[in-house]
């Protein structure tokens, strides 16, 4: 099943799955163009340096989103999945209708606490203990589709935004390419906000 990857920034879950794809562990799925809202942004780089298509669609050069989201569906007209992998902009119907449930999110919290932007810094300001990763489906509302899988990570004192986000990229990274793996594999369907899966 041929993905593409939406990213915005760094790129390491983008890394993540390419180092999962060059040992095998990514197939069915296959990586077949990365795209970027942000020029000159790593991932970019990340993805050139894997020997794959990259591509800028710059929101800013569109004066609305529908037009934004045509330029994104042409880039990934030949993908019949979505990764969305650090990018930064929340998607209308316009693009989620046509790929239905095959679209996912990795998000650094516990949705649903802690949607939208720095996560990790409201976990932290929040003051709680526990906070972790969650890959999920992705629906028209800000991090809010069904929940695929989470992992936790404990908060110590004296950790701040940085050190929790350091702490839950290390579970995030292990664990989007396996659920990457597990959508294109066809073992994934939702009853409604359950996700169900099926056992290889
Ligand atoms: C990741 O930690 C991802 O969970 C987060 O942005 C970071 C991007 O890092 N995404 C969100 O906050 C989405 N709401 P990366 O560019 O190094 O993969």
């Amino acid at each position: 099943m041929k993905i593409g990857v939406l990213v915005s920034g760094s790129g390491t879950n983008l890394q993540a799955l390419l180092d999962a794809e060059a040992r095998g562990e990514l197939a069915p799925a296959e990586i077949a163009v990365v795209v970027s809202n942000r020029p000159g942004v790593k991932a970019l780089e990340r993805a050139a340096a894997a020997g794959k298509p990259a591509i800028v669609v710059d929101h800013k050069a569109f004066t609305d989103r529908a037009a934004f989201e045509d330029a994104l569906l042409a880039a990934l007209r030949d993908c019949e999945a979505v990764v969305l992998a650090g990018f930064m902009r929340v998607l209308t119907h316009h693009f989620v209708e046509k790929f239905p449930l095959r679209i996912v999110n990795t998000h650094p919290s516990l949705l649903p606490a802690f949607p939208g932007v720095d996560a990790p810094k409201q976990a932290i300001a929040y003051g709680v203990k526990v906070s972790g990763v969650t890959v999920h489906f992705v629906d028209t509302s800000l991090d809010g589709g069904p929940i695929i899988e989470q992992r936790t990570v404990r908060i110590e004192p004296g950790d701040d935004a940085a050190a929790l986000h350091a702490k839950i990229q290390r579970e995030e990274h292990r664990l989007l390419p396996q659920v990457v793996q597990r959508l294109a594999a066809g073992r994934l369907s939702c009853e409604g906000r359950h996700v169900v899966e099926r056992a290889e």
